[in-house]
């Protein structure tokens, strides 16, 4: 309990962290996550395949950011490292970049410390975005990234997880403030927007996991942002987000049910 956490896996009830792997295809999940995905999965066939979306967003993002220069990634509600993490699609691009991965869930923070094991250009946190001071000062403390410099500050498919009383807004102006200019941020929330019922009830059900997920609008998606400036196309429905081909798009993007965007911070004037 080195950082403050729980470290015991709760097998009693299903885990997000476990449930998105299973989704993914990984090997890390238990029974009781299982159940609850192929519960979710019977409401909402189109589930999986929304979470496949949601990673190749990151994936898309991460190659953006790369492309923009940025070579430190701070992941924030990384989940187990299943297919394609961000520091393979990074480290594709540049051998030299840096990732610290960061997650509420023992398990996954487990898995990732083992699969990491070696890769001194890789280090995992464990700890809660509802506490980003701490995660600021585990990151400074670990070494990797240099936060006086330019860094991709990765909030995929995490902040649905804090709910409105804890502040999510707050939370997030205080990693930016954190961040040098020339940083970027990476947001992917689930939304309610252009949602069909069944979207809505399969977000009830995450209230089995031990984290419940908060649907929010497209306005307060993109107030996470803060002041920073918003990279085209805008916060969209995921598969809109630089598409590497217009057939990879989706007759109706809306049917994955969250946002993503891009934002970077520019210099101040004067
Ligand atoms: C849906 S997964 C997203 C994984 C990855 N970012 C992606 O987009 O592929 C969400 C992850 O957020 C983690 N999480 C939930 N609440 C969190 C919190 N308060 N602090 C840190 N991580 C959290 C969960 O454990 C889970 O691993």
């Amino acid at each position: 309990m080195a950082d403050g956490l729980p470290t015991e896996i709760d097998l009693s009830r299903p885990s997000a962290a476990r449930v998105y792997d299973y989704f993914l295809g990984g090997a890390h999940n238990f029974e009781i996550d299982r159940q609850l995905a192929g519960q979710i999965a019977s409401m909402t066939p189109n589930l999986a395949a929304t979470m496949r979306a949601g990673r190749e967003f990151l994936r898309r993002a991460v190659r953006a950011l790369l492309d923009a220069g940025i070579d430190q990634f701070l992941d924030i509600g990384s989940g187990i490292p299943t297919v394609g993490n961000v520091h393979e699609v990074a480290q594709a691009a540049n051998p030299k970049a840096r990732v610290v991965y960061v997650d509420i869930d023992p398990v996954a923070v487990a898995h990732s410390r083992e699969l990491l094991a070696g890769d001194d250009l890789t280090g995992v946190i464990h700890a809660d975005l509802r506490q980003p001071e701490a995660i600021l000062a585990a990151c400074r403390a670990m070494g990797l990234l240099d936060l006086d410099r330019p860094v991709g500050l990765l909030l995929a498919g995490v902040v649905h997880f804090v709910k409105d009383a804890d502040r999510p807004a707050e939370l997030l102006a205080t990693l930016r403030a954190a961040a040098a200019p020339g940083s970027f941020l990476v947001v992917s929330h689930s939304t309610f927007e252009d949602q069909p019922q069944e979207m809505l009830d399969a977000q009830r059900l995450s209230a089995r996991t031990a984290t419940e997920i908060t649907l929010r609008s497209r306005a307060e998606i993109t107030g996470f942002f803060g002041d920073w400036t918003i990279l085209e196309p805008g916060v969209v429905h995921m598969p809109l987000w630089r598409p590497d081909s217009p057939s990879d798009v989706d007759e109706h993007p809306e049917r994955f049910g969250a946002f993503g965007g891009v934002a970077r911070y520019d210099q101040p004037a004067g």
